[in-house]
């Protein structure tokens, strides 16, 4: 009896509960008064981007998108993609007349990014045979694709070889190989190394590449990169065509980059005046960073490409010619146009902390766990109850929190929120860990919603899985 009538305590006061905050309501009425001013999903997106997840706009495009694609979702928006691309040509343009930019396509591997990218002329820097293929699909010619990796398998040699791609070495042992490869297949490599310059650009520690620890590239030091050259020049199936170094990701200030920039025009003046080699281009990497913060002031490309202007003309008069500069960014491309967005299943306050429990994890998006990065959350919906939350994921890791200690507004089950800057390593790092499907991707133009890859499915997990199980229900239908 007693029971009872806690049961239908805990009935009202859900519903008096579901009637005050449901979601469902609140989006109802701001749907009617954003519908009023016609908003559009790009103007609901950057609402999420200006701390205003609360307006109707905002509400009524991520209820949409929610509605329509399910959740976790990631979200493009094709404009700020577009933008993003126009500052760092814009920016180096008109600094560097001999310029070539390429779209490094790990930071995200989907076809409609990578394709909305090649439209702007940019050629892709790639780092694995089925990054290759990837590019390939979408028709990007040998020519217009670098391979770089520290661990090349000899199918991805011979692979980059046959559609002549250029081969970005990054031992001597490799470059061996690459010699024999090419042999082999008769074709010429075209080849420049990965220089490990000993610069320090001050970012997070895992992605930080630049500095001599790091297992990437070939030292300056000692004249290990020149004796490299060196060997290179005596090999029959190689030409040298560059000189390539990435000194990290999320590269902040330009400092780092005015001494590896220093240090490889000092390097490439050398080898023309010891070596007499000549160099199509010098590769300064990617690495440009954002503000991932909201009062994070970052360098801008302009400012890059001002620091780097005056030590690029001066190496262009000790080397007696000018290369062509590549660059190769990344994140800089895709991270600001990307929100993940996910949905709250359910809130805890302990002792210490209050979670908030959403449909998302580090197997949706792995950054805060793996090097806690910090993304900025918005609570769709929401501007009261204001307190401190963390946002934790649904993998079954205590190291599973998306945003730690932060002041938002305090949701209910069924409330949405949107993590900002998640198109660069969002995607393309998730994982089905848990035996969960990897989440939908669409694309954002203005007011349209293109699916850009559909939600995984369970079967997805299954698919290159033999069981004991498959085995019998074989042998069974064979025995029929
Ligand atoms: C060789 C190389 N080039 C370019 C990039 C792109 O870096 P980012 O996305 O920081 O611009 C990376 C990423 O780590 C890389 O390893």
């Amino acid at each position: 009896m007693v029971k009872r009538s806690v049961f239908y305590r805990i009935v009202l006061f859900s519903f008096i509960l579901g009637i005050c905050c449901s979601p469902s309501i609140a989006v109802a009425q701001a749907s009617k008064t954003s519908d009023d001013v016609k908003t559009t999903l790009h103007d609901g997106l950057m609402k999420a981007r200006q701390n205003e997840a609360f307006d109707p706009a905002a509400v009524t495009a991520f209820t949409r998108l929610q509605k329509e694609y399910g959740t976790p979702l990631y979200i493009y928006d094709r404009e700020i993609i577009d933008e993003q691309a126009n500052a760092i040509k814009e920016a180096f343009g008109s600094l560097f007349p001999k310029l070539h930019l390429f779209y490094a396509v790990k930071a995200n591997t989907s076809l409609a990014v990578i394709s909305q990218l090649r439209g702007h002329g940019l050629g892709t820097e790639v780092i694995s045979g089925g990054e290759i293929i990837t590019v390939r699909k979408l028709g990007v010619p040998g020519n217009d694709i670098m391979f770089t990796s520290s661990s090349k398998s000899p199918w991805e040699i011979e692979l980059a070889l046959k559609e002549g791609i250029l081969l970005n070495v990054d031992s001597v042992d490799e470059l061996n190989h690459i010699e024999v490869m090419a042999g082999r297949l008769h074709k010429i490599a075209r080849i420049s190394f990965r220089i490990n310059p000993g610069v320090d650009p001050h970012t997070i520690h895992q992605i930080n590449t630049g500095i001599t620890e790091s297992k990437f590239g070939i030292h300056l030091a000692d004249g290990i990169a020149f004796s490299a050259y060196k060997w290179a020049l005596k090999l029959s199936h190689v030409k040298i065509v560059g000189l390539h170094c990435h000194i990290g990701s999320q590269i902040t200030e330009p400092e780092g980059y005015r001494l590896a920039a220093g240090k490889m025009l000092a390097f490439a003046a050398d080898l023309k005046e010891k070596l007499g080699i000549q160099l199509e281009f010098i590769d300064l990497g990617g690495g440009i960073g954002i503000p991932y913060q909201d009062d994070q002031t970052v360098m801008t490309p302009g400012e890059l490409a001002q620091v780097l202007r005056p030590i690029w003309q001066d190496g262009v008069k000790r080397m007696g010619y000018e290369p062509t500069l590549w660059l190769e960014p990344g994140r800089f491309f895709v991270a600001p146009a990307g929100f993940l967005l996910t949905r709250v299943n359910s809130v805890k306050t302990t002792p210490v902390k209050t979670f908030v429990n959403v449909d998302a994890g580090f197997n949706t998006l792995i950054r805060p766990a793996m090097y806690q990065a910090y993304h900025r959350v918005r609570i769709v919906g929401r501007k009261d109850r204001v307190m401190k939350l963390d946002i934790a994921g649904d993998v079954c890791e205590t190291g599973d929190i998306l945003a730690a200690d932060r002041i938002l507004p305090r949701p209910v089950a069924g409330d949405l929120v949107v993590i900002l800057d998640a198109g660069a390593y969002g995607f393309s790092m998730a994982s089905e860990y848990n035996a969960r499907p990897l989440p939908a991707e669409v694309m954002v133009s203005r007011n349209q919603a293109t699916l850009i890859r559909k939600r995984g499915q369970m079967e997805d997990i299954f698919r290159n899985q033999v069981t004991e199980i498959d085995k019998s229900r074989r042998d069974h239908i064979r025995s029929h």
